[in-house]
């Protein structure tokens, strides 16, 4: 990691945002490829860079719940409440958006996605910019989202204006979706740093549909609205996302005893414990001895690079307890896999 960036560092990187370019910068969760939200220019150069489709809205990244409040129509008792509790940190709110937002940014939608991201840099970078930065995470779509600034070095380095270095990201998975409406619960539409368990503490059952290591495909939790809601889920997430090259497959019982395994030449694992055997494998993973969510959370995006990047036929993944950060670590694995 290079020097913390300096304070003439940052103002000229907020420069540049105002300027109408693009610059990637730490935050919690993973790097960020900020513009400002309000230049429409800016934000389509995100969208080119990255070869993300118009149709996948993006985050809008603010220093303060003041500026959150006044980018959106309405904020709502709980929306409130969960700032309050969170932010800064690793939710992203989706509210009724004011007309100030480009269509750009929300692709269209009446909403928008907010959050106040809890680093340092972030923050600073954030205040000295003075707008509200539009920041999907800095890798180029679909593939394995950056935790390092070497990371984003890799895929987009020669492609945008700066990189601010602020070494390996705290939390490691991006950041909760969370929607919330006036007249029915907050519906998670996607899994991410703050916890299900942590936001249903706060306000009361959350719905969600699943997409997870543990269930084939995206469906609802049984009980949630009696069944009859479509399932929800933001309009960018695709089954297919956070993908490695190599093809990557879950660890499902009696896997290992799969006639033809043993003949896969060279294959990896990425797993919260050392395997019993790790001599089947040409390369392991093991993502917290200890059986740490938040330690395997930090871990995981980097480790599924080391093993794209190992020249193995396969990486087989074994799904996480299905609690707490294993449900998002559940959901990355689970549109990894998907073809
Ligand atoms: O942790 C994070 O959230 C990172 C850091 C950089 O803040 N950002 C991030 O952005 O993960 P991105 O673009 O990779 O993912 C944003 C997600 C997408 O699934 C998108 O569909 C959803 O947020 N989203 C954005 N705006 C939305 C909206 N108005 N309604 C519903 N979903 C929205
Ligand atoms: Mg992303």
């Amino acid at each position: 990691m290079a020097d913390t960036p300096t304070s003439s560092e940052i103002s000229a990187a907020a420069e540049i945002l105002r300027a109408g370019g693009l610059v990637a910068f730490p935050t919690e969760t993973v790097y960020g490829l900020g513009a400002n939200a309000l230049d429409v220019r800016a934000v389509a150069r995100v969208f080119e860079v990255k070869g993300r489709p118009h149709f996948d809205p993006l985050i809008v990244h603010v220093a303060s719940w003041e500026r959150a409040e006044s980018l959106v129509d309405e904020f709502p008792p709980i929306a409130r409440q969960l700032a309050d509790r969170f932010w800064p940190g690793p939710l992203t709110l989706v509210l009724p958006k004011r007309e100030i937002i480009p269509d750009l940014v929300t692709s269209g939608g009446p909403t928008v996605a907010v959050r106040v991201p809890d680093h340092p840099l972030a923050l600073a970078l954030l205040r000295a910019a003075d707008v509200p930065v539009a920041a999907p995470s800095a890798n180029l779509f679909g593939r394995i989202s950056p935790t390092t600034a070497e990371h984003v070095r890799e895929q987009l380095g020669d492609r945008i204006d700066l990189i601010l270095d602020g070494g390996p990201c705290r939390v490691g998975v991006e950041s909760t979706v969370l929607q919330i409406t006036l007249d029915e619960p907050p519906r998670l539409l996607r899994p991410g740093g703050v916890t299900l368990e942590e936001i249903e503490a706060l306000v009361g059952r959350v719905s969600y549909a699943h997409q997870s290591a543990l269930h084939e495909t995206s469906q609802l939790s049984d009980d949630m609205n009696g069944g009859h809601s479509p399932p929800y889920n933001s309009p960018g997430m695709l089954p297919q996302h956070y993908a490695p090259r190599t093809p990557l497959v879950l660890q499902k019982p009696g896997f290992f005893e799969t006639p033809g395994f043993s003949d896969t030449t060279r294959t990896g694992l990425i797993t919260l414990l050392p395997p019993g055997d790790p001599s089947q494998f040409a390369r392991v993973e093991a993502l917290s001895p200890s059986g740490d969510l938040r330690e395997a959370a930090a871990n995981f995006f980097a480790a599924l690079r080391r093993l794209d990047a190992a020249d193995l036929d396969l990486i087989v993944a074994i799904p996480f307890p299905e609690h707490d950060l294993g449900i998002a670590l559940n959901d990355r694995l689970a549109r990894a896999a998907a073809k």
